[in-house]
């Protein structure tokens, strides 16, 4: 008899770190591998999707425009019933730090089925920040049987609250998916044309809830101060299709001709645009990730983070949400060479391409399918 799992995911940072996984599952002969989409993202999700060629067995469609958390959580949680009584599965993985996560969690929880935590263990400590996903990776923390942390930081966190279950230090899925992404001979119009033009091209991303409102004003009148006050820097900012992000970006962005707000791009554009840019801007999760390990300086628009370990290896600095911060690290960081080159370096403190396997070999050996816990990520 096969293990029956479950993946549970609905956004475009869960699709894009489920994915590898996905497929790491399906190609093992001790599982059978289910996908279930809450569809807290549409387009963004389907674009994964896409890519990747995975296959939704299920889909609960909940996304409605400027959505609320409360509607997130309640559509997912009523959506799961029908498919767990269909489905039976013998374990569900969820990922990171969502809605979809913590109420696919809740939902598991509910009918007894074991859970699997994908990213597990990241914390800031601050309740509200990031904005709800703080609390939502802590409760699913209580919730889940299996813990998959990135890095030894984040174990340690689960081992200090004291969380049931196993913990297994693991590497992020994420530098898994980026194998199969990134290559130098991949077509990107834009970034090429600007960059053969000799403009030094900063790759922008912006979106979440707790810099809605004057945070995010700050941020873009930060990034607009940047680009006028140098002549050959250009920004690519893909827009996520939030509402309340894209009204901010067109009133604040819009004007400038040098600052390109485009639609979402897909994972491989994305990545490759990274891998292409002369430094990162975000407050994205996933990009703090990705971008060390492509040698970018990412400057991070938020108060805190989660991901402490670029920040210590020097490639990623903590810029905050202050108009004269920002503006001074994104000067610093254009004007002096040596302030460029300390953080240019490529480093990997979050995994090594193995993660999947690791999760992969931790599920058999959880069944008892395997002899040995797997060996854990060591940077
Ligand atoms: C969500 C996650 C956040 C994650 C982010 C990744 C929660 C509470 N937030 O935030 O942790 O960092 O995804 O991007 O789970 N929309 C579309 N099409 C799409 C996607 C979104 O139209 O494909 C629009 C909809 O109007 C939707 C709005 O964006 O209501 C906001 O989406 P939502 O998932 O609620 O919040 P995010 O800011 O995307
Ligand atoms: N990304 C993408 N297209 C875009 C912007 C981002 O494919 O236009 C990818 C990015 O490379 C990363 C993920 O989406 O893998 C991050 O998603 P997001 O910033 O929405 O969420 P977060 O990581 O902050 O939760």
């Amino acid at each position: 008899m096969k293990i029956k799992i479950m993946s549970v995911f609905g956004t475009r940072p869960e699709a894009i770190k489920m994915a590898p996984l996905v497929k790491e599952l399906a190609a093992r002969e001790n599982f059978e591998s289910l996908c279930c989409l809450t569809g807290q993202h549409r387009e963004m999700l389907d674009s994964v999707m896409e890519i990747f060629r995975l296959k939704a067995h299920f889909d609960l469609n909940i996304m409605q425009k400027q959505q609320t958390l409360s509607s997130i959580t309640t559509r997912t949680i009523l959506g799961m019933e029908e498919v767990f009584k269909e489905a039976k599965p013998d374990l569900i993985l969820v990922h990171g730090d969502t809605s979809t996560t913590f109420a696919g969690a809740l939902a598991a929880f509910y009918h007894k089925i074991p859970i699997g935590h994908v990213e597990a263990g990241l914390r800031t400590y601050d309740k509200y920040s990031p904005f709800p996903e703080e609390m939502n990776r802590t409760l699913v923390g209580d919730l889940a049987t299996l813990h998959f942390s990135p890095t030894m930081a984040n174990a340690e966190n689960l081992r200090k609250e004291a969380v049931q279950g196993e913990i297994f230090i693991t590497g992020n899925t994420v530098i898994d998916a980026m194998k199969t992404t990134v290559r130098a001979d991949y077509p990107l119009e834009l970034m090429d044309r600007l960059t053969s033009q000799g403009r030094r091209v900063i790759v922008l991303t912006c979106h979440r809830r707790e810099n809605y409102g004057e945070p995010m004003e700050n941020i873009f009148r930060a990034v607009r101060q940047i680009v006028k006050t140098h002549e050959d820097v250009e920004v690519i900012y893909p827009v996520h299709l939030s509402p309340t992000v894209r009204e901010c970006a067109a009133k604040f962005l819009g004007e400038e001709q040098r600052i390109h707000l485009i639609d979402p791009v897909d994972v491989e554009q994305m990545h490759n645009l990274m891998a292409r840019c002369f430094f990162v801007m975000t407050d994205s999760g996933g990009l703090q990730e990705e971008a060390p390990a492509l040698g970018k300086p990412v400057l991070v628009l938020r108060k805190e983070t989660e991901r402490p370990e670029a920040v210590h290896a020097g490639t990623v600095k903590l810029a905050g949400v202050a108009y004269d911060e920002i503006v001074r690290l994104g000067n610093a960081l254009l004007d002096d060479q040596s302030v460029y080159e300390a953080m240019a370096k490529a480093v990997n403190p979050y995994g090594d391409g193995n993660a999947c396997r690791r999760i992969a070999d931790a599920i058999e050996w959880h069944f008892g399918l395997r002899k040995d816990r797997p060996e854990n990520f060591l940077p």
